[in-house]
């Protein structure tokens, strides 16, 4: 692994927390009309756009591409009287919002798998979103509003596993060690600094008195203000009863912390803005959400239909398509809504003007894949008392991620791999289907032993060999935010675009959905007047 990746990462990672604040999506509420934002108060999404009943009435608008950003758009426009036609490639709605069980195909560029799972309703996987920050409004009031019922997804596990090839003999170790032996050896050192005077300038007496007092209880330091170990690390011996008094681990030294890539930016992984605890996933799969959105609109969705053209005519817009006997049809309408992923618009022909198809055509999509597997007997729950999270490794498949539902079940899917696809030696896409689940074997044998004889069945979804997706999101340069993008917001004649890589959550259903709600309110606004 090139060590200059975790930096990269890094930057890639505070990059997304940065651009994807609640700042940036209150900006869009707050223009919509739909806040009413006290100071300081976070909590502020009042709904979707409002839209006076019946301000649609005769208008018809063709939304490209059944994800959420399309569904959102003809719920919503539908519920205020618009004609609502949605062409969708797939069979199925949502997208990139895809679970996957046993009995189901995938299909790729690169080849067709079968999963070979059992059926039962906790063995699935969400290839593609799988977390619901508590601080989506927007979709988890879809979620209420449709009844989609939640359930906890673990996405901090202190018992899970953090494996580096490079420090404690490339052996895993629990990320309630690392933490909490990095937090020790830190306050001792912070302690010795000011010891020597090393602080005396930058702190005055009483404030150094006072850290003392919070270094004592951050590192779980000892009287001498030093670090020996803490019980929050874990033991070598559990405490039990009687004489079974307990005896904890020795730390992990400071230097093999210091080397290894893996604590820095996954142990900040969950201090991500948008990686926060509480995190929710729909009970049965993240699919029961388009899956709810299409039981009120899915008379309005044409699946199997293929968007060939996008024209600009007289009256609006035109969407030539085909369907899967190889109908030709042409559908004209007042408004489009393009959210097709920005890799798969620029290969349609389009009357687009020149700065939009510059737009389509420069902005990079990430590369992430994961692979599942099906496991007989939930070792990491039985083995290695791991409920739900991830266990983070510098190998290719970067983490592992242990199933939130059917905890406690005989057994269970686990997502074997999980990579950002943030950099080319990232893209898991690279090579074939089959060397991609060996790889994710042997990975995954350096964290749990036995791994090749206890998981089976493996599936690999790599995006951007997903037809129809091509690529996992839209991964915006600083420079293309102020430019391109901002193209992108608005119109080019009759054709609006939505998704979300036209929204300061990348990567994320609720940029999507907060995506669809600003193209409404403009289309709203365009026909109020
Ligand atoms: N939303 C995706 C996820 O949570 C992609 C993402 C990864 C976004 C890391 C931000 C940070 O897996």
């Amino acid at each position: 692994m090139k060590s200059d990746w975790s930096v990269s990462r890094r930057a890639f990672l505070t990059n997304i927390a940065r651009t994807g604040g609640a700042g940036a999506a209150y900006a869009v509420l707050d223009a919509l009309g739909a806040t009413a934002l006290a100071i300081g108060e976070a909590h502020a999404y009042a709904g979707p756009p409002p839209m006076p009943a019946g301000i649609g009435k005769g208008k018809r608008v063709t939304i490209i591409g059944a994800g959420m950003a399309g569904l959102t758009s003809a719920y919503e426009l539908s519920k205020a009287g618009f004609t609502c036609t949605v062409l969708e490639a797939r069979a199925r709605p949502g997208g990139r919002n895809w679970t996957i069980r046993g009995g189901d195909l995938i299909e790729q560029s690169d080849g067709l798998q079968k999963v070979n799972w059992p059926k039962a309703p906790h063995l699935y996987f969400n290839a593609g979103p799988a977390r619901i920050p508590h601080h989506h409004h927007a979709l988890l009031g879809y979620c209420r509003e449709f009844n989609v019922p939640l359930e906890i997804m673990m996405n901090d596990n202190r018992a899970a596993l953090y494996q580096d090839d490079a420090v404690f003999g490339g052996k895993p170790v629990e990320a309630k060690q690392v933490i909490h032996d990095a937090n020790g050896h830190f306050g001792e050192l912070l302690n010795k600094a000011m010891s020597s005077g090393g602080l005396d300038k930058e702190l005055s007496k009483e404030d150094r008195e006072r850290l003392r007092e919070v270094l004592a209880v951050f590192g779980d330091l000892k009287a001498d203000g030093r670090y020996h170990g803490s019980e929050r690390a874990g033991y070598t011996e559990p405490p039990g009863a009687a004489l079974k008094f307990g005896k904890i681990r020795d730390p992990l030294p400071l230097s093999e912390l210091l080397k290894a890539e893996l604590w820095q930016y996954k142990i900040a992984f969950n201090q991500n803005y948008e990686q926060t605890s509480t995190i929710m996933q729909p009970i049965g799969g993240m699919d029961q959400i388009p899956k709810a959105f299409a039981k009120r609109i899915g008379h309005m969705i044409r699946y199997e239909t293929v968007v060939d053209e996008i024209r600009k005519t007289a009256l609006g817009a035109k969407v030539i398509c085909h369907n899967n006997k190889g109908q030709k049809t042409s559908i004209e309408s007042d408004f489009i809504i393009c959210t097709m992923p920005l890799s798969v618009l620029r290969n349609v022909p389009n009357d687009l003007s020149p700065n939009y198809k510059k737009a389509i055509a420069e902005v990079r999509y990430d590369t992430p894949a994961k692979i599942a597997f099906y496991a007989p007997r939930r070792f990491w729950e039985l083995d290695n008392d791991i409920y739900g999270g991830m266990s983070w490794t510098n190998r290719e498949i970067t983490q592992i991620l242990y199933p939130s539902q059917g905890i406690g079940q005989r057994d269970g899917v686990l997502v074997g791999a999980y990579s950002f696809g943030v950099f080319p030696e990232d893209d898991m896409s690279r090579v074939s289907v089959s060397e991609r689940l060996k790889n994710a074997i042997v990975s995954g044998e350096h964290m749990h032993p036995g791994y090749q004889r206890m998981v089976r069945d493996g599936v690999s979804v790599a995006w951007p060999n997903v037809k129809y997706s091509q690529g996992g999101w839209a991964s915006w340069t600083a420079e293309q935010k102020n430019d391109i993008y901002r193209t992108l917001q608005e119109p080019d004649g009759a054709i609006y675009f939505a998704g979300e890589h036209l929204s300061n959550l990348p990567a994320w259903q609720e940029g999507a959905i907060l995506s669809a709600h600003y193209a409404i309110e403009k289309i709203a606004t365009r026909v109020r007047s």
